[in-house]
């Protein structure tokens, strides 16, 4: 249905016809200029001349005529390379069968560039948002179209493929920056041999790709064939290959953008906030986009901003790097002025994920790589690996610092730009604090063996290694039969006893721990070991024939569950951050500090006690591996663990640390609303917390009115967005986005900063198949990625705790 409405034509003060507001055609002798557009017949696209936000020059460009947005979003640029200064005296028209673009002085800047000459050649724009030349007299097909070259922006029903015969193809070019249409640094299209498509950067390093078409999906997002509201379809003969889409409901508007970030993104139009929501995007981890911080630029997924410069470097524009285009790159502060050396350069060393590629390699002593490299005017960076010199002469790009043990690389650095402390210092302060910890060590493992000795001494029951072996009947009249049950869990039920000394415990009778008697006892030992404060000490065990229990120190009160979920005793903020810190610190020490690292699989409130000062300790560590590492059996009778549980797991691939991170994460959210994530999405869909979590942060509304009712917005508006940061970046769905939880620890402590999250994928998930109610809204005029606008425009970064 459309309504054509009455058109009013301008009369002119040049002598050629001047197109009329609301036509939707250019023919021969008319022309477009100044502020004059043309409109598709249902009114969906205009096109005409636009200038972006904080630029003076003009292009020729095609934008929803519908869309309350402002500025506009544009969606084809023609002059992309080549603006104009003053639109008035500019014009687009028809000669000799082609649209091209005069400038003020008349001269050609732009052109369809086709050969075959027609007769009365037409300009027409469609309501599909494309512009078609074609000949007047007869509607056949177009000689040249928009939709064949795509800049950044691919709409519903155009084609993205690969002609085999004319060797042409679709090509999604970013822009330059968000000020700048021009063509920028990434582009993706359809891998003419592999038939994948993929994302390069400057048109050679290619760092992202859809795998191949099985059918259904590309194999590597296979989520496309989960979606209900994309018809997405591929063709491929032998003369093309290409993809096409179109929503299912033709009210929804929605595009696919290559963003200035390097990141493909799937949007869709929000009628009710006026603004474009984030669906979908790849790559996940805005790092993994190559040389995303430019020449001397260091990547970083959880800091401020995602680029930074390397020490001794600064942005080659700072203005680009305040509004988040890092593509310039960083320079030296101090040129190197090689050859006429005042003072000797030195070498930062840094350790990074990757090596960047490498210019020439050798087989030398560290000694002469570094030698050689100082004094080779050419040479930026060394590295020294395995009795392997390599240097890198030209610009260094893609690197991705990790303060781990990554790769180490020497960076040529002018002196006076480096911290001031000298390396054989370094070294010598180094070797000091190894002695004195090596000694420190020692003592304390003797002190270790004294105790423990005197514990086997002192001790009436047996002991083994620092537990106690109980005997069944023990456990059985302290537990007054087993009669005062505390709880059950995945692994069994658990009852309230008293040992002879008074002291309270928890007793637990484990289920169907097929293991023996021997390997039991070697696993609980394990366990036992395992002591920190934010875990619950195991006191001892029982092991007889087909009885397993665990004896713990009793927590006097219960577990979070009760608390948020129960009414218990409403937990204040200053004890909610203090779970949460405590709880990181047991995972931490779960994670990284015992001689194995333990996941514990099974992250929530349930498992998380409170001791008689409220102190967190994560219960149930280590029992995944008792029952035999079938964790899907734990899994399914665990109840309510379902929420928590991450989305790699479901999908039956090997299970690392992040599993508990994304757990964590999600209990965060619980640790804030004092309500189950579930809980609400049931009924109403928009509700989902960290839905509403992860808008609020992005729009900066009021995120205490999001914290639990019954504190009465009694808490710490500085804690609560850390923690819901923190929260959002735990449950992000791919694994390598999640911080550790030893990050999570040090921010939560206040020690390192948190940036701006990403959406979560299980969020957006949520906007896609749950209806339209808004989660992530991106506005395409005012930022040029939504993760960067998040991490530059964050607002309310966090420098200290108040912890
Ligand atoms: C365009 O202008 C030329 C010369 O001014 C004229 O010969 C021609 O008929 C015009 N064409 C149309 C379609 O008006
Ligand atoms: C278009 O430009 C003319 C000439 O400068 C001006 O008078 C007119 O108001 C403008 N129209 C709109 C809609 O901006
Ligand atoms: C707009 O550009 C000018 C000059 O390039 C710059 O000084 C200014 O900060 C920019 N403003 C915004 C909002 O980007
Ligand atoms: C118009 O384009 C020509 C060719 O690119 C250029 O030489 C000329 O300076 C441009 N005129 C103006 C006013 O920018
Ligand atoms: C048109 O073709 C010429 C020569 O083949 C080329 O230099 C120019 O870049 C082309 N212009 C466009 C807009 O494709
Ligand atoms: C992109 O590649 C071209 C050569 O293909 C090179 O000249 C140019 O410097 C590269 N751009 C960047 C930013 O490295
Ligand atoms: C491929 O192109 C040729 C010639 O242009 C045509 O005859 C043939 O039908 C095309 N094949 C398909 C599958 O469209
Ligand atoms: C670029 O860096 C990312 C992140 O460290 C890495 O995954 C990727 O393999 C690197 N690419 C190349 C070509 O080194
Ligand atoms: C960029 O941002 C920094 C810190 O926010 C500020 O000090 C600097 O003046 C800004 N530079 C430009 C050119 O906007
Ligand atoms: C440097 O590049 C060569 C091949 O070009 C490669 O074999 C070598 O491993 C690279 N060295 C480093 C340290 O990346």
């Amino acid at each position: 249905m459309c309504f054509k409405e009455s058109k009013l034509f301008l009369l002119c003060f040049s002598l050629s016809i001047t197109v009329s507001y609301g036509a939707n055609t250019i023919s021969a002798n008319q022309s477009l200029s100044g502020n004059q557009t043309i409109i598709s017949e249902c009114e969906q696209f205009e096109l005409g001349f636009f200038k972006p936000c904080n630029s003076s020059n003009y292009y020729i460009g095609i934008w929803y005529k519908k869309l309350n947005s402002n500025p506009p979003t544009i969606v084809w640029v023609a002059n992309r390379e080549t603006p104009i200064s003053d639109r008035f005296r500019s014009q687009l028209k028809i000669i000799d069968g082609n649209l091209v673009l005069l400038n003020e002085s008349k001269s050609l800047i732009w052109s369809t560039n086709v050969t075959t000459t027609l007769k009365s050649a037409i300009a027409v724009i469609l309501d599909d948002g494309n512009l078609v030349l074609r000949d007047g007299s007869n509607s056949v097909e177009p000689v040249w179209q928009s939709f064949d070259h795509p800049t950044h922006t691919w709409l519903p029903a155009a084609k993205l493929g690969y002609n085999y015969k004319t060797k042409k193809s679709q090509v999604l070019t970013s822009w330059r920056s968000k000020h700048d249409p021009g063509v920028g640094l990434f582009s993706l299209e359809l891998h003419p041999s592999t038939r994948e498509y993929v994302i390069k950067w400057n048109g050679s390093q290619q760092y992202w790709t859809t795998g191949s078409w099985n059918g259904k999906s590309f194999d590597l997002i296979p989520q496309m064939s989960l979606t209900h509201k994309y018809d997405f379809s591929y063709h491929t003969n032998e003369n093309e290959s290409y993809l096409t889409y179109s929503p299912y409901d033709p009210s929804i508007i929605s595009r696919f953008v290559l963003d200035v970030s390097g990141r493909i993104q799937r949007q869709s139009w929000s009628e009710t906030t006026n603004e474009w929501n984030l669906i979908w995007f790849e790559p996940k981890s805005q790092c993994d986009v190559y040389a995303l911080c430019g020449a001397f630029g260091s990547c970083k997924q959880f800091g401020l901003t995602f680029c930074h410069c390397l020490t001794g470097f600064k942005p080659r524009s700072e203005n680009d790097w305040n509004q988040s285009d890092f593509s310039g790159g960083c320079v030296r502060k101090t040129d190197l002025q090689c050859g006429r050396n005042i003072e000797k350069p030195n070498f930062l060393m840094i350790t990074v994920k990757n090596l960047p590629p490498n210019n020439s390699v050798a087989v030398w002593s560290v000694g002469e790589c570094r030698t050689t490299c100082l004094n080779d005017c050419l040479c930026n960076a060394y590295s020294f690996v395995d009795n392997k010199c390599s240097f890198w002469n030209g610009d260094l790009l893609n690197l991705s610092e990790d303060n781990g043990n990554g790769n180490k690389i020497y960076i040529k650095v002018a002196s006076k730009d480096l911290p001031r402390h000298n390396k054989s210092n370094l070294v010598n302060i180094g070797a000091v604090v190894g002695a004195v910890g090596g000694v420190i060590c020692v003592l304390g493992l003797c002190l270790i063996l004294i105790y423990r000795r005197k514990r086997i001494k002192v001790g009436k029951t047996t002991m083994e290694g620092l537990l106690v072996a109980f005997a069944y009947k023990d456990l059985q009249i302290a537990t007054k039969n087993f009669s005062d049950k505390l709880g059950g869990g995945g692994f069994g039920q658990v009852f309230k006893g008293r040992l002879g000394d008074l002291s309270i415990v928890a007793v637990k009778k484990l289920e169907s721990i097929r293991q023996g008697e021997k390997e039991f006892r070697n696993e609980v030992s394990t366990i036992g070991t395992i002591q920190h404060v934010n875990l619950v000490r195991l006191r001892g065990f029982c092991a007889r024939g087909k009885n397993k229990l665990l004896v713990y120190n009793y927590m006097e009160h219960g577990s979070l569950d009760t608390h948020l979920f129960h009414g218990k005793q409403v937990l204040n903020w200053v004890t909610r951050y203090q779970i949460a810190l405590g709880t990181a610190r047991g995972l931490v020490y779960l994670h990284d500090k015992c001689r194995e690292c333990i996941i514990h699989c099974d992250i929530k409130p349930e498992n998380i006690l409170l001791d008689v000062d409220f102190c967190p300790k994560i219960a149930d560590f280590g029992l995944a591996k008792l029952v035999g590492r079938d964790f899907s059996r734990v899994l399914t009778t665990a109840r309510g663990s379902i929420g928590y549980i991450a989305p790699e797991w479901l999908s039956g691939v090997a299970v690392t640390p992040k599993a508990d991170v994304y757990s964590y994460g999600m209990m965060l959210f619980e640790l804030v609303h004092g309500k189950r994530n579930s809980e609400g999405s049931q009924d109403s869909r928009s509700k989902y917390f960290p839905s509403l979590v992860a808008n609020a942060l992005k729009e900066g509304t009021d995120i205490l009115s999001l914290v639990d009712t019954r504190l009465n917005r009694e808490a710490c508006v500085e804690q609560v967005t850390k923690i819901c940061k923190v929260a959002c970046w735990c449950i992000q769905d791919e694994e390598a986005s999640r911080p550790t939880m030893s990050l999570v620890e040090r921010i939560l402590d206040g020690v390192s900063d948190v940036s701006m999250p990403p959406i979560p994928q299980i969020v957006t998930l949520f906007g896609e198949n749950m209806g339209d109610s808004v989660f992530f809204t991106h506005s395409p005029s005012n930022g040029r990625s939504l993760v960067h606008s998040y991490s530059s425009g964050g607002g309310s970064q966090l420098k200290t705790a108040s912890s």
